[in-house]
């Protein structure tokens, strides 16, 4: 009886005990520092987790890590976790790995044990196909630790790259994040970022006043603002964390658990054939005046839900996702109402880099079309629109998911081919009766080909204006690309949702092949 009594109290000893280390690993860097972490704004590396994941999923692994470093005095501070939460849980239902920084622990800093838990749910979220979140809020480098702490990041950015195209990854960057660390974050498919709390520099203010003498605040630098508008890093920006984290959960709606899988779908609830007698009249009928794409994109997909990309950079390009019957695609739209939707550096890389993204990941594209063309310019020239034009056209030419495009009105010159013709394995070309298909608009078309015409006319203005008349009437149609079979159909706007559905139904068992290689050379 008296060795049973003991042997209980032992194990409740060790209970007891094991719920002592729970709760020290719980309390991070300690309370003072947990409150100055609220006070800034900011939730809690776990606060943040409960909110990510579906109630009650979260299974930690490594609560108990410590490092093992004994430089500058660490070997008497020796917190649980080692300054990150990590382990997997589910979103909707679906499993996710996660790893949240924890700010209070040595600011997040990353050291050699930080670095290999994280490399450890990377490999289990790799090997088990499933989403890999990572929360960044962080001091970078662990300075103790020296070197060991830049080959913690060095295995950390290899294996972003492995899983690159294998598993969606999505970062949240949620404090901050500086140095060298940003290239994690850089590498993965989609940067969240919240404003005012979060900023993301390669060398931050100090340096940058020493080395180009600028003066510049945290924020102007790196803050989320910045990078939402004028870096093109972050892809989505939210204003606080707690909208940020629920953002991610939105988007892996739109998502498949990898490489391997189709995206989830939905019992649809908006009827296939909902006419919008709105589209009709939505393409002005003056050519140069401008409309917003976005106002087409809620009108075509389920329940007007559109979730956005790279929202405030390139808008001359839209790029989201959104469902169609309940089923995921991804919408590459120029957008007229913003530099007439013209093709320019930062919206073919932004086109680009979401088109690699929904092929990688079995997302079928829908393309909806009015370009004027490339922006001409020494600017552009000079900054390299030739190679990063090339990307989008790089992009949509080696997708193989279902690409479908509509052409809304303009569809001039080279911007033509690029947005998913029928000549780069566009599967459904479709046009709008606006449509005007031709090498360049009737201005520039006819100025160039009836050049002694209107030179020798007696009344040069007003025969201008009639040839170009004339060049609308007969080439700015859908109707001449039709004939070639490049246009496969041309439709009352008001059709476009049933139009778009029909056509994926159509395509959903498309099975297409690039030819085998190491991989391609797309020009960056
Ligand atoms: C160790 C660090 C740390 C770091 C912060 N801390 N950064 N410990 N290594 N890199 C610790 C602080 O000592 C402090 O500990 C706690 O975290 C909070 O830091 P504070 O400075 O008090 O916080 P705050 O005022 O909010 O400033 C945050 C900060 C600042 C701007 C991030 O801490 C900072 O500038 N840290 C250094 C950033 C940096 O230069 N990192 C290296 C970047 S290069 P106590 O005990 O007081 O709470 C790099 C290379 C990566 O990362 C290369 C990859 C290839």
């Amino acid at each position: 009886m008296t060795s049973n009594n003991s042997d209980h109290t032992g194990v409740e000893d060790r209970f007891k005990d094991l719920e002592d280390r729970r709760n020290q690993a719980r309390l991070g860097g300690g309370t003072e520092r947990l409150a100055r972490q609220r006070e800034k704004g900011k939730l809690t590396a776990r606060e943040r987790i409960e909110i990510l994941l579906d109630n009650g999923s979260f299974q930690e692994l490594g609560m108990f890590v410590r490092h093992q470093t004994k430089e500058f005095g660490l070997e008497e501070n020796r917190p649980y976790g080692d300054g990150v939460v990590t382990g997997y849980g589910n979103v909707d239902g679906r499993l996710v790995y996660v790893y949240s920084q924890d700010f209070t622990v040595f600011g997040g800093s990353l050291g050699h044990a930080h670095a290999q838990k994280i490399v450890k749910i990377m490999n289990l979220a790799l090997e088990n196909g499933a989403p890999i979140i990572g929360l960044n809020d962080s001091g970078g480098a662990r300075i103790q630790e020296g070197v060991v702490s830049l080959g913690g990041y060095a295995d950390i950015f290899l294996l972003n790259t492995l899983a690159s195209g294998v598993i969606p990854q999505i970062s949240g960057v949620m404090g901050p994040c500086a140095g060298g660390a940003v290239y994690s974050p850089a590498i993965t498919d989609f940067v969240f970022m919240v404003e005012k709390t979060s900023y993301m520099f390669v060398t931050g203010p100090n340096v940058v006043k020493t080395v180009t003498h600028e003066e510049v605040t945290f924020e102007e630098l790196g803050g989320a603002e910045t990078h939402a508008t004028k870096s093109g890093v972050a892809h989505v920006t939210c204003t606080n964390d707690a909208e940020c984290l629920l953002q991610i959960r939105e988007l892996l709606s739109y998502l498949p658990q990898n490489c391997e899988e189709p995206p989830p779908s939905f019992e649809p609830r908006d009827p296939i054939d909902r006419e919008d007698a709105e589209l009709d009249s939505i393409v002005p009928d003056n050519p140069n005046k401008p409309y917003e794409m976005r106002s087409v994109i809620e009108r075509v997909v389920d329940d007007g839900k559109f979730f956005e990309i790279h929202t405030d950079f390139a808008p001359n390009i839209i790029v989201g996702f959104a469902r169609l019957n309940g089923r995921s695609v991804g919408l590459v739209a120029n957008n007229p109402a913003i530099l007439a939707g013209v093709l320019d550096i930062n919206s073919s890389v932004k086109g680009a880099r979401f088109i690699r993204f929904c092929d990688a990941f079995n997302i079928p594209l829908v393309i909806l079309e009015d370009v004027p063309g490339f922006m001409p310019g020494t600017e552009q020239e000079w900054n390299g629109i030739i190679r990063n034009g090339a990307k989008l056209l790089y992009a949509l030419c080696e997708a193989t998911v279902p690409k479908i495009t509509v052409i809304t009105r303009k569809a001039y010159g080279g911007a033509y081919d690029v947005m998913n013709s029928k000549h780069i394995r566009g599967d459904l070309n479709y046009a709008w009766p606006t449509a005007e298909i031709a090498v360049m608009g009737p201005r520039g078309a006819v100025e160039i080909i009836f050049k002694r015409q209107i030179a020798e006319a007696d009344d040069p203005e007003a025969v201008e204006e009639k040839l170009i008349d004339e060049y609308r009437e007969n080439f700015a149609n859908p109707y001449i690309a039709a004939e070639y079979g490049y246009i496969d159909d041309v439709f009352e706007p008001r059709k476009t949702r049933e139009m778009l559905i029909r056509g994926l139904e159509m395509l959903k068992n498309k099975v297409a092949h690039n030819p085998p290689r190491k991989h391609g050379n797309i020009p960056l």
